[in-house]
């Protein structure tokens, strides 16, 4: 049963073939559909393409549809294509002919489209929220550990001091930088591309700025044939963002994993939160953090795929577009899981003390001591040959004092300057 029915059956294989994921992915789009269904016919009715009387009947017949979804109770028939046919043939099956009226003025390309910058929004605001969560307990954690000293690394030599108050607060910030990724892409699905029809208008009046208040967004996606391309940008751009905060987390997931190893041994989990082997009866092993660290980096691939599925795609709607969904929508729910994980597995991170005591580390106080020796007088290249001179020798032995004050440096972490990177980006997605 097609919307596009003349008069012939497709043949099953076809069907099948096309239809793809499309009956059990056009789920998530439901609720959307359905939304941008009762603001076109609102705006149809405002000029004059269906009378008042035919609006609330129509308007009752979607709520009831939106009540059946709510409630989890809606499917997509079998031999139905999408969600788009399915809403239309229950509203038909409700009220007759009168169901057939809200497809004026519109195709199910541009209904597809409005579905999906709906829908990302919703994405991007949830994947928002869970990235402001974690960096509120990074930067929490950021100012507990502020105390404790680790090694900085270049080359994985060991370098300079460092510490866990620097590197919780580095991915806090980091995530505020990924954050202007998430808003760029919120920006991008806040339009409206309602009206742009098939990808070349309609010879109806649409008023697509009602259609544009009535759904909340910021703006319309003016040009038609823009509002289609539209279409594969909007998703490239979120899954850019959510590339973004995953690269930081991924990144974050590696230090853990590394750090958990006994050669390093700078931080352990309740035994509760690691995992063991079915031969080796000691291991209590990092899964959580490499799982995470897999997601991450699958992550990072989506918005590859998105640009081999679009590339060289001639302008205007293009079937392929429907594969857009395979790829992006389980995108979201896997990063925000993975934010969850290490909201909740890092505050329960035992952090080790006096780390730097060990005399593998003697060297990272070198520097230190080239700048004791600068402020007792000596110019900064007889110092560090001297210093040097010593390691040579082997004669060297640190004084372990640690003095950085500015900004952004062990002693002066800045926290309060970095929330309120974040605290800037955070109304737009209240
Ligand atoms: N399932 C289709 C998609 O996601 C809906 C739009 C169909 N449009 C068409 N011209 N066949 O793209």
């Amino acid at each position: 049963m097609n919307l596009w029915d003349k008069g012939f059956e497709p043949d099953k294989l076809i069907e099948d073939f096309t239809v793809g994921q499309d009956r059990e992915l056009d789920l998530r789009l439901a609720k959307y559909d359905v939304l941008g269904s009762m603001a076109h016919i609102r705006m149809l009715t405002k000029v004059g393409l269906l009378q008042p009387d035919e609006l609330e009947p129509l308007l009752q017949g979607l709520q009831e549809i939106l009540d059946t979804i709510e409630a989890g109770k809606f499917t997509i028939d079998p031999g139905v294509e999408d969600v788009h046919s399915q809403v239309e043939f229950m509203l038909t099956a409700k009220l007759g002919p009168l169901g057939k009226k809200i497809h004026s003025g519109r195709s199910r390309n541009d209904q597809v489209l409005v579905d999906l910058k709906l829908f990302m929004r919703d994405q991007i605001r949830e994947v928002a929220h869970a990235t402001e969560a974690l960096f509120d307990i990074l930067l929490d954690l950021s100012e507990k550990h502020k105390d404790k000293l680790m090694p900085g690394y270049t080359h994985l030599q060991v370098a300079m001091p460092s510490s866990f108050g620097l590197w919780f607060g580095a991915y806090a910030e980091s995530l505020a930088d990924d954050m202007q990724m998430l808003v760029a892409a919120y920006n991008i699905a806040n339009q409206n591309p309602l009206g742009s029809a098939a990808g070349y208008g309609s010879p109806f009046p649409l008023d697509r700025e009602e259609t544009t208040r009535l759904l909340d967004f910021a703006d319309l996606h003016y040009n038609v044939v823009a509002a289609q391309m539209s279409r594969g940008k909007t998703e490239r751009a979120a899954a850019m963002a959510f590339a973004s905060i995953a690269s930081t987390l991924g990144r974050m997931a590696h230090d853990v994993c590394m750090w958990m190893c006994q050669n390093f041994g700078f931080v352990s989990f309740p035994d509760e939160l690691t995992t063991g082997s079915s031969i080796m009866p000691h291991k209590k092993n990092p899964d959580v953090f490499e799982i995470m660290r897999g997601k991450c980096n699958r992550i990072q691939a989506v918005p590859n795929e998105i640009a081999l599925l679009t590339a060289n795609m001639p302008l205007g709607y293009n079937r392929d577009l429907q594969l857009l969904k395979d790829i992006v929508f389980p995108v979201s729910g896997e990063l925000i899981d993975c934010l969850k994980m290490a909201a909740f597995m890092l505050p329960q991170m035992k952090v080790k003390d006096h780390i730097l005591d060990d005399k593998l580390y003697d060297y990272i106080f070198t520097v230190e001591d080239v700048h004791r020796l600068v402020r007792e007088g000596m110019p900064f290249r007889d110092a560090y040959k001297e210093i040097g001179l010593q390691v040579q020798k082997g004669t060297y032995r640190p004084t372990r004092q640690v003095h950085h004050t500015h900004a952004g440096s062990i002693n002066n972490l800045c926290t309060d300057r970095i929330a309120a990177k974040m605290q800037r980006l955070r109304p737009l997605f209240d």
